[in-house]
């Protein structure tokens, strides 16, 4: 899939622009500060609808206009569509083929991008919370749906707090807390199965990967790591069973506390080297080809879920891997087909043997070469 078309009205520091995407290679190139993150942070939002920075609405929102317009023309598999999304401090528009959606369907997710930027190469280094993101973008990528049983699991577990902070301030019956498990216990144990059933149908492609990256010198590994118990084969029932009797055990400490401790919002994934924590153990290079295998198995894992190779979005990537991992990112990319935004504080980083066009943005300003 590729965006054909490309534009944006008073978005953050961009003045307005339309471009016309080259298939494969894109490269932005243009000095600290000028705008080419902002310029990949519109593509994601074309995708997920919000910003992968976790700005607010009004933050993406050139500082002096009230509202912004992210519009894009997108082909996949021959189907041409288009996607607007309009933001203000008020709220989101999305009109899809020029026609507004009030609610978000599934199938809204038209464009597929995986996003590789420097956050991710504390990925094995880094807290809980960048892992978990890592594999709820990729699972929602293959799975358009499981952002609804996300977003149900994230309300329930809102509904559960709230009441803990109520127990936590004094008094509250606990047979309250406990009515309103059920419903956290259910849309708990779903996301736990599908970030399971994610990781299973993604360790082939990292294997492959992560022994090609290293010449078959390191095996890799991931492991879920959720509440006591758990096993990575159990069905449904046995999650659902799993994570109550958890909750169960945790409910006196989480009354105490007022919050919720154990479920999928602090789960963790466990990277090993050698059967070895990467966390613990890994050098330098050997983090850096972990997140790299872990990126383009992403790359594969969805490319085997849709058909067709998401857009790649590569921020100042290059400057932080080493010459190795970056020759081997960028053969790969050149390989694998696929529409790439790259940017670049400069372009002799860059060593794409494809096609490319080259944008220079300075001062929120994009020219095309
Ligand atoms: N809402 C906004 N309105 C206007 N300008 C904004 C807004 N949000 C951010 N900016 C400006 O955008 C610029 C940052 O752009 P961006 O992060 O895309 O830079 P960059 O080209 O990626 O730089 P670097 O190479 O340092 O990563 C900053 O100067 C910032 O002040
Ligand atoms: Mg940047």
């Amino acid at each position: 899939m590729h965006l054909v078309a490309l534009g944006a009205e008073h978005f953050r520091n961009l003045a307005t622009f339309r471009l016309a995407p080259h298939r494969r290679f894109n490269i932005l190139e243009g000095k600290n500060g000028q705008g080419k993150t902002n310029l990949l942070e519109a593509v994601f939002l074309l995708s997920a609808f919000r910003s992968f920075r976790d700005a607010r609405n009004r933050e993406l929102v050139s500082w002096s206009e009230e509202a912004t317009t992210v519009y894009g023309e997108i082909v996949r598999r021959d189907i041409a569509r288009t996607v607007e999304v309009t933001v203000s401090a008020k709220g989101k528009r999305v009109a899809l083929d020029g026609k507004n959606i009030t609610r978000l369907p599934d199938e809204l997710a038209h464009l597929n991008v995986v996003l590789f930027g420097p956050d991710d190469l504390s990925l094995t280094k880094a807290g809980p919370q960048l892992r978990r993101r890592f594999i709820d973008r990729a699972a929602y990528a293959v799975w358009p749906d499981y952002v609804t049983g996300l977003r149900r699991y994230a309300e329930a577990l809102k509904n559960r707090n709230e009441l803990l902070r109520q127990a936590a301030a004094g008094g509250l019956d606990v047979g309250v807390i406990q009515a309103f498990e059920h419903a956290l216990v259910q849309h708990g144990a779903r996301v736990v199965q599908r970030r399971l059933q994610f990781l299973k149908s993604f360790q082939p492609h990292f294997d492959r990967v992560f022994d090609h990256i290293t010449a078959g010198a390191l095996k890799g590994g991931i492991a879920y790591r959720g509440f006591k118990g758990l096993s990575k084969d159990a069905d449904l029932a046995a999650l659902e069973a799993g994570y109550a009797q958890a909750l169960d055990e945790a409910r006196a400490t989480d009354m105490r506390r007022g919050f919720t401790s154990v479920g999928p919002h602090s789960d963790d994934l466990l990277f090993h080297i050698n059967k070895r924590s990467a966390r613990v153990y890994a050098s330098q290079g050997q983090h850096r080809a972990f997140v790299l295998a872990l990126k383009i198995a992403e790359l594969h894992r969805i490319h085997e879920a849709i058909g067709v190779y998401p857009v790649f979005l590569l921020d100042d990537v290059s400057s932080e891997l080493d010459e190795e991992r970056n020759a081997q990112l960028m053969s790969y990319l050149d390989q694998a087909g696929g529409q790439v935004f790259i940017t670049t504080t400069d372009r002799r980083f860059i060593h794409v043997a494809s096609d490319a066009r080259v944008y220079r943005v300075a001062d929120g300003v994009i020219s095309a070469e």
